[in-house]
């Protein structure tokens, strides 16, 4: 297993990419299950997930070609199992999203139960929920869920819970039942715009996404598309602690300000300075941080996304912070890890209050999570001697190169190969 190894103390200075969203390339990818050609996907993140799911699309019958420029032509999925199997479902639980465009497009999908993972118990009730609502027939057994429906038909239904997947799940085998539907309590999240924008292109009549209503008058059939993925907001939140930290002064190009006021908002309340420029923001980090109180919110309020490394922010600003956590029930394992590197941060149920600052200490950590890797990354660029991660297998889920590109902004940063751990 590979290993990153960081000696602490440098200041980022410089410009910096923000790749496609993986988190919008993803259900993307599923999106071309419902349609009748060839889709092609530009500025594709290179990330582990990103292949997982072009694995699960080969074993329904797509072909797929290319890399940052992705090609996926869906025609000889008809004939074949339309089955997601547990091996590829809990790796990556996003596989799940194949289940609306299945069952909408071809009427039946067996896919793996995901079962809980790292950050949570993680259920897909509403998912289940929201299909069965547009008529579909759903057999829960031997681990599988078991859907089928002659032809999907459009229903109302109102999500107990706000879920980015189900909301996405629901809406793709909305756009091809039969008549209109309405999807109340839905996530507003800019790759729930996205996927929308793109199933319009591809033809499906879908109104309100970004809103908490999406209404969606269906139709038989969707063509082929090509799209440039949106940028990664998470990524670039991420980029932007680490130069706010290490009072960098970094240019972050394409970062998606417009999907970003909630992070920006908690980066200046700390003082750092944001700035838009260009088509990128510009942050630049001060001498002195300042506390500040986060809470966990659906889109548009902080993402769940971005805790782990605001907190990190948090434990080297001089004062108490509370950082509260409200979407998943267990993403607090990076706390552990951070507090054997010096920080002191008291976690109280879903609340961690954290007390800085913090004079970071390097030793050896192990990654948990895609988003608590990032978070002891950015801890050991502000660390005094060297912090080992192990474990790193985690951060390919969702950071392309992210030791070279944090190495081209001035970090002393390098990846061993092979390393044991
Ligand atoms: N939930 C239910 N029932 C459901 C679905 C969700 O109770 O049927 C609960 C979940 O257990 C959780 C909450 O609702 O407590 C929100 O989960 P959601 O369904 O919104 O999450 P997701 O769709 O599984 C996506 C992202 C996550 C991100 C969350 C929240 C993708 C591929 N994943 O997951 O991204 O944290 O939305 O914004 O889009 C990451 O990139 O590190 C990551 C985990």
């Amino acid at each position: 297993m590979d290993k990153i190894v960081i000696e602490g103390g440098k200041r980022l200075n410089g410009t910096i990419a923000v790749n496609g969203a993986k988190n919008a390339a993803l259900p993307l990818q599923c999106a071309v299950l419902l349609a009748d050609g060839v889709c092609t996907f530009r500025r594709v993140p290179r990330l582990s997930d990103i292949e997982t799911m072009n694995r699960l699309l080969q074993s329904l019958g797509c072909d797929i070609a290319g890399e940052q420029t992705l090609t996926i032509d869906p025609r000889g999925v008809n004939e074949g199992p339309l089955e997601a199997a547990y091996d590829l479902v809990k790796t990556m639980r996003a596989s799940v999203t194949v289940m609306g465009p299945l069952l909408a497009r071809y009427g039946r999908a067996k896919v793996s139960l995901p079962g809980g993972c790292a950050i949570g118990a993680r259920p897909i009730d509403q998912h289940l929920r929201g299909l069965e609502a547009l008529g579909a027939d759903i057999e829960l057994s031997h681990g599988y869920v078991h859907a089928q429906a002659r032809r999907l038909r459009g229903a109302q239904f109102v999500f107990d819970t706000i879920t980015v997947g189900g909301t996405q799940n629901v809406m793709m085998a909305a756009a091809l039942a039969k008549g209109s539907t309405r999807l109340e309590n839905v996530a507003r999240e800019p790759e729930v715009q996205e996927l929308a924008l793109v199933l319009n292109k591809m033809g499906a009549k879908i109104d309100g996404a970004g809103t908490p209503v999406i209404e969606i008058e269906g139709v038989d059939h969707l063509r082929g598309v090509e799209h440039v993925i949106l940028p990664d907001r998470i990524e670039a939140g991420t980029f932007m602690v680490a130069a706010a930290i290490t009072r960098g002064n970094v240019l972050l190009e394409h970062a998606p300000l417009d999907h970003m006021h909630a992070v920006v908002t908690k980066l200046e309340e700390a003082g750092v300075e944001c700035r838009a420029e260009g088509h990128g923001i510009r942050v630049i980090g001060p001498d002195r941080l300042t506390p500040i109180d986060v809470s966990t919110q659906p889109h548009p309020g902080f993402p769940t996304d971005m805790q782990a490394q605001i907190m990190v922010l948090a434990t080297v600003a001089h004062g108490q912070s509370t950082i509260i956590e409200t979407i998943f029930e267990n993403r607090f394992m990076h706390v552990p890890e951070l507090c054997r590197m010096g920080a002191q941060i008291h976690v109280n149920a879903n609340t961690a209050v954290v007390r800085g600052p913090t004079h970071y200490g390097g030793t050896t950590v192990m990654a948990t999570d895609l988003r608590a890797s990032a978070s002891l990354v950015l801890a050991g660029l502000v660390a005094r001697g060297k912090t080992e991660i192990r474990r790193v297998y985690h951060l390919d889920r969702g950071y392309e190169a992210i030791d070279v590109r944090l190495r081209e902004l001035g970090a002393e940063i390098q990846r061993y190969h092979g390393a044991r751990g």
